[in-house]
């Protein structure tokens, strides 16, 4: 019998509400596919500042380098917001980004027939939309330096941060999307604003070199501004998008609206070895943490990933990629994406239907 060791962050907002549904659905599926998982928790964001007074507490860290993979919720909040950037619960995500050395975040959106018309934009445009956003996630303006808030003239003060990427860290990144491009449906956007900066004339020139390597794949050019607006005007001509860090963080967001709502779109962070982190794209939506009305359907989803690229169980992950279909067919919708005719229903009775269909599905 297979066993893997999961390294469980719920984090903090509506984080512990959707990994408690998300953790359950991974014991469910582990039941049903004959495999073990040993899950461990551990205090990662505010949650740990408040414990320990650190965002990403040492043994923290090493219990993720230990694991098989990390299952994270959410981190951050208000309560933190007034903290200096490298204290704030934020840092403990990038401190294990770049700790697990996990430079390639994939975001898939594909909108699922159920939800066409939960999104804000109209039916025709976005039905069948089906992308991924392979963002870079351990360089760009996110850790370049120098950074910092820097005194200036008398009473001014200058804040600072730097975009920069070696060619091979374009190259490791364009690596991950040229396959990721081939398994998909071919075509490789690459997202920069190479008509202002010279970090994005590297990046494009390094795409551009690579692409003879991968001579199935289609690679274009497209600068940023225009992305964010094509995504919105005509998201189908969209299969796999590369970008650096600030960028995918922005596109990836509006990426999600297309599928219904940010409460639906899963990710994955990858190193070239070493367990994987999945989590959600969004955050721990403060607004809504504690009433019982977070959408865990992008934790459930991430936890298919999880055991899709990190333990190989891809069976499993299939079953609970279907069993999210099933109680959508079923009508069950949280308040995100409740449209019309719904009655929406809260995180916990979403896990419960969630649970049920799993054990439902195969007739079994
Ligand atoms: P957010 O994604 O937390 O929330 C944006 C909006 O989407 C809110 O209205 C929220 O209620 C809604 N929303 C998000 N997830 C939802 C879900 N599962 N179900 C239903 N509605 C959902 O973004 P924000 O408000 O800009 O950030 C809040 C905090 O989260 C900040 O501290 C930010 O730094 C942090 N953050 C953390 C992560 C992460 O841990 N990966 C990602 C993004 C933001
Ligand atoms: C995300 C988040 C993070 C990011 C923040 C919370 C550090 O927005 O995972 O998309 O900007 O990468
Ligand atoms: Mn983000």
């Amino acid at each position: 019998l297979a066993e893997y060791k999961i390294a469980v962050l719920a984090g903090d907002g509506i984080g512990p509400e959707i990994v408690e549904v998300g953790v359950a659905v991974l014991q469910a599926a582990a039941r049903r596919f004959g495999f073990g998982l040993h899950f461990e928790e551990a205090l990662a964001g505010g949650a740990a500042i408040d414990a320990t007074g650190e965002p990403l507490p040492a043994p923290t860290l090493e219990l993720c380098q230990a694991s098989d993979a990390v299952f994270l919720g959410a981190v951050g909040g208000p309560r933190w917001d007034e903290l200096p950037a490298h204290q704030r619960p934020e840092k403990a995500l990038l401190g294990l980004r770049s700790g697990l050395g996990l430079f390639a975040n994939l975001r898939p959106a594909r909108i699922l027939p159920q939800l066409v018309d939960a999104s804000s934009l109209k039916r025709e445009v976005v039905e069948g939309v089906d992308l991924l956003v392979v963002r870079e996630l351990t360089g760009g303006i996110y850790f370049g330096n120098p950074r910092g808030i820097f005194p200036e003239k008398k009473q001014e003060r200058r804040g600072v941060n730097t975009m920069s990427y070696s060619e091979s860290e374009v190259e490791r990144i364009g690596r991950v999307a040229f396959e990721a491009a081939r398994k998909r449906r071919g075509q490789l956007c690459s997202v920069d604003k190479a008509n202002v900066l010279e970090v994005s004339q590297l990046w494009r020139e390094v795409m551009g070199k690579l692409a003879p390597e991968y001579p199935d794949v289609e690679l274009t050019h497209m600068y940023v501004d225009n992305c964010a607006m094509q995504l919105i005007r005509w998201p189908r001509q969209f299969d796999t998008i590369v970008t650096g860090n600030l960028f995918g963080d922005i596109l990836s967001d509006e990426a999600a609206m297309l599928t219904g709502s940010i409460g639906m779109l899963p990710s994955a962070s990858l190193g070239s070895s070493g367990p994987g982190m999945y989590e959600p794209v969004h955050g721990s939506a403060p607004d809504i943490a504690g009433q019982d009305k977070a959408n865990p359907i992008a934790q459930v989803l991430s936890a298919a990933m999880l055991l899709r690229f990190s333990l190989g169980e891809g069976a499993a992950a299939d079953r609970i990629e279907q069993a999210v279909q099933d109680v959508l067919d079923q009508g069950y919708r949280t308040g995100d994406i409740a449209t019309g005719g719904h009655q929406p229903i809260g995180c916990r009775a979403m896990g419960e239907q969630l649970l049920a269909a799993l054990e439902r599905t195969d007739g079994s």
